[in-house]
């Protein structure tokens, strides 16, 4: 069985729900046989990107790691799966135009009072008191995918139902398919 890798971008802002849309997603492939790598934006942080700060010039440095590492998966049959914030246009352009698999941006869209009402780490309140002086949606830009692959309403839908929107895109793309 041949698979063919592509490269599954999500993108949104903090607590939008990457890590666990994203987890979820990998898990289904998982269970249908699918090599799948989870490039999550705070392990990432933690590992290849170790000391980069939030400023725009390292979260296009960031940025730019990942898409270099999915790319490689990518292009070794495995379905690459990315969740960081990528919060800068540009930036996920090149990552698309530079990848040599199928590139699919999801967009993790959930409104900014939802992820600030929820504040999962509690950084939303920090930012907002002045104690993170740059924080993606407060003080900081998020440019919001034009055209994106998919869009997950997080807010609104069950993770089970982005899961499947996510997974549908690919069987349709052809993605999931073995020759
Ligand atoms: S990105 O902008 O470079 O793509 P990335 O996804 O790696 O961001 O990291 C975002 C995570 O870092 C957030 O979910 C949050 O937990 C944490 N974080 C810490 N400081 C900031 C900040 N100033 N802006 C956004 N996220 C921050």
């Amino acid at each position: 069985m041949q698979q063919h890798g592509c490269i599954l971008w999500f993108t949104g802002l903090s607590g939008a729900g990457k890590s666990t849309l994203s987890e979820a997603v990998a898990r289904e492939l998982r269970a249908q046989g699918v090599a799948v790598e989870v490039l999550d934006g705070d392990e990432v942080r933690e590992n290849l990107s170790k000391g980069l700060s939030f400023s725009k010039e390292d979260r296009d440095t960031n940025v730019r790691r990942i898409a270099f590492v999915a790319n490689l998966l990518a292009k070794h049959g495995v379905i690459a799966i990315t969740a960081a914030i990528s919060p800068y246009r540009a930036i996920r352009a090149e990552a698309r135009a530079k990848s040599q698999a199928p590139f699919i941006e999801v967009f993790v869209d959930a409104p900014l009072a939802v992820v600030e009402a929820r504040d999962v780490k509690g950084l939303y309140k920090k930012a907002r008191a002045g104690e993170i002086p740059v924080f993606t949606g407060i003080s900081d830009p998020y440019e919001a995918p034009l055209a994106p692959e998919v869009t997950v309403k997080t807010g609104e839908e069950s993770i089970a139902q982005s899961t499947s929107k996510v997974l549908e895109h690919l069987r349709h793309a052809g993605l999931l398919g073995s020759v």
